[in-house]
């Protein structure tokens, strides 16, 4: 349904990307994995249509059609919802408001307010706070309930367990099994290879910009060791 074939891309003179291929079938979490600066936030913008980073070459196909050339908001009417790296939450604007920027909160169908809410109790007792009074564990609530009031088919998750504490990882984890129980695709990018193997049916690992592994998850459960090594952790 996702389908990436050969992409090339980078910043002004700089290539980071260079020929990934990776797809995300309907129903599917499938990992991206890599070291810090490996492309992996690349990957994502350049599916998401932000810029920079240009696409040098090769395509990116959504449900058979082209996403290349499409603007960030053209892309997620065509239901794909981003989580990104850090966040990016407004610190002035309250828990609802940030729910319901993109949908009105009377809205009925898809996700509501209540519904988000419903999968974290914590975001309804917060609801008037605003970002920039939230802990870190609350950011990253937030932001995956802000992509899911798109109501999205496909959510590209860039670092959703950064800086959180054990449990609220668990937690994210959970929330992420029963995305995909409801037929949600998730591209999940990840540096914790136990959180990925934990959650995704099919893992990628990218090695400055190249795919150097990808296997289903019960495969690479046996070679956690190449794992590790190519992800720099004992
Ligand atoms: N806006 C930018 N301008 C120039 N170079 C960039 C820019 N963003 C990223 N890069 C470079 O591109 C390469 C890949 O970066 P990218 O952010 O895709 O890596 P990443 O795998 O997401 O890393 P991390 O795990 O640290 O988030 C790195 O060498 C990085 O320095
Ligand atoms: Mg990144």
């Amino acid at each position: 349904m996702l389908e990436i074939r050969d992409l090339y891309s980078g910043y002004g003179d700089a290539v980071v990307v260079r020929g990934v291929s990776l797809d995300v079938m309907p129903g599917e979490i499938v990992a991206l994995l890599g070291r810090n600066g490996m492309g992996k936030t690349t990957v994502i913008r350049c599916i998401m249509g932000l810029v920079p980073p240009q696409v040098r070459s090769g395509s990116i196909t959504w449900r058979g059609e082209s996403l290349l050339g499409l603007r960030a908001h053209d892309i997620a009417g065509k239901k794909i919802a981003i989580v990104p790296q850090g966040r990016r939450l407004f610190p002035s604007l309250t828990v609802t408001e940030h729910l319901t920027m993109l949908k009105s909160a009377s809205a009925k169908d898809g996700w509501t307010l209540d519904r988000v809410f419903g999968i974290f109790p914590r975001l309804a007792e917060r609801r008037h706070h605003r970002g920039g009074q939230l802990s870190g564990g609350e950011r990253g609530m937030l932001a995956v309930g802000r992509a899911l009031m798109i109501d999205p088919e496909l959510i590209l998750m860039d670092e959703p367990s950064e800086g959180l504490a054990p449990v609220m990882v668990q937690h994210l984890e959970g929330i992420i099994v029963d995305l995909k129980k409801e037929g949600l695709s998730i591209l999940l990018v990840e540096q914790n290879l136990y959180s990925a193997l934990a959650v995704a049916d099919r893992v990628y690992v990218l090695e400055t910009g190249r795919v150097v592994h990808h296997g289903t998850a019960e495969e690479l459960n046996n070679q956690t060791d190449v794992l590790f090594q190519r992800l720099g952790v004992q």
